[in-house]
């Protein structure tokens, strides 16, 4: 997982990638009310990237803290987040290691950011600490990609293009490792430098392994959740299915 969204970070930025935390900022609101969840207070968004849901989430009074381990994408929102003129606090560190005890109202965790976690021993540590880090009644939501969002949807194009314009091309090329529940992406991309006008090519091997959605609910319940649901479309509302690309979980901690 080392290295990858660094120089990433800035080609992410100018994708339609931050459209994704944005779109889930808006159904926010509805969910908390549904199950009953904090509506204000204070958030902590884990994988936070280059802060676009965080924005969002200060501009509606919430007290913002963000978490990243990549310092590009952190710098990225840093700058989003200080065109705002309020206060927020950005970490740069692995939630691996996430050590905060009951502050927090809301974990968040967007945009698949829990399947870059290959080990499930990983996977329940975070989860134990995102469980600390909440106080009583707070809840955490977070959206990871399923086995069939991995094996199946990833793989339907052999190659994608996500960006291609004058000055850039993104290419993705899908691969999986059934034994180990893995898929990785190739990414490879080329960018003219503003400066020089030249041409940089490069890559990232992105990694991301999934977890049957029983799992991830027993890892859940564990630690000591309470599983409110589980949902396969989040405009809907509608229940996750076995053919449900990605998973949102939303989760309380109980009193
Ligand atoms: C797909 S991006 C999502 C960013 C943001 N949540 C969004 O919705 O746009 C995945 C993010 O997860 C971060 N990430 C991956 N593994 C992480 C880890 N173990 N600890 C902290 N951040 C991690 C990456 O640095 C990256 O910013």
């Amino acid at each position: 997982m080392s290295g990858i969204y660094q120089r990433f970070a800035e080609v992410y930025s100018r994708g339609s990638y931050p459209e994704f935390s944005k779109w889930v900022f808006n159904l926010l609101p509805s969910l908390l009310e549904k199950y009953s969840l904090p509506q204000t207070g204070k958030l902590l968004d884990l994988a936070c990237g280059e802060g676009a849901f965080l924005e969002g989430m200060l501009l509606h009074g919430w007290q913002v803290t963000g978490l990243d381990q990549s310092g590009d994408m952190l710098r990225l929102a840093e700058k989003r987040l200080a065109q705002t003129g309020q206060t927020f606090r950005l970490i740069h560190e692995d939630m691996r290691n996430l050590a905060i005890q009951n502050k927090f109202d809301l974990v968040t965790c967007w945009f698949d950011s829990l399947n870059y976690l290959l080990e499930l021993t990983d996977l329940e540590n975070v989860f134990y600490r995102v469980f600390k880090a909440l106080k009583t009644n707070g809840g955490f939501l977070f959206d990871m990609n399923t086995l069939y969002g991995l094996f199946v949807r990833w793989q339907q194009q052999p190659v994608y293009l996500p960006q291609e314009n004058e000055d850039m091309l993104e290419i993705h090329i899908p691969s999986c490792n059934y034994e180990r529940s893995e898929a990785s992406l190739r990414i490879i991309l080329f960018v003219r430098n503003s400066q020089t006008n030249q041409w940089e090519r490069w890559e990232e091997i992105h990694t991301q392994k999934a977890y049957p959605m029983d799992l991830i609910q027993a890892s859940l319940e564990k630690v000591g959740f309470r599983v409110l649901d589980r949902l396969g479309n989040l405009t809907e509302q509608s229940p996750a299915q076995p053919h449900s690309g990605r998973v949102w979980f939303i989760a309380q901690k109980p009193v």
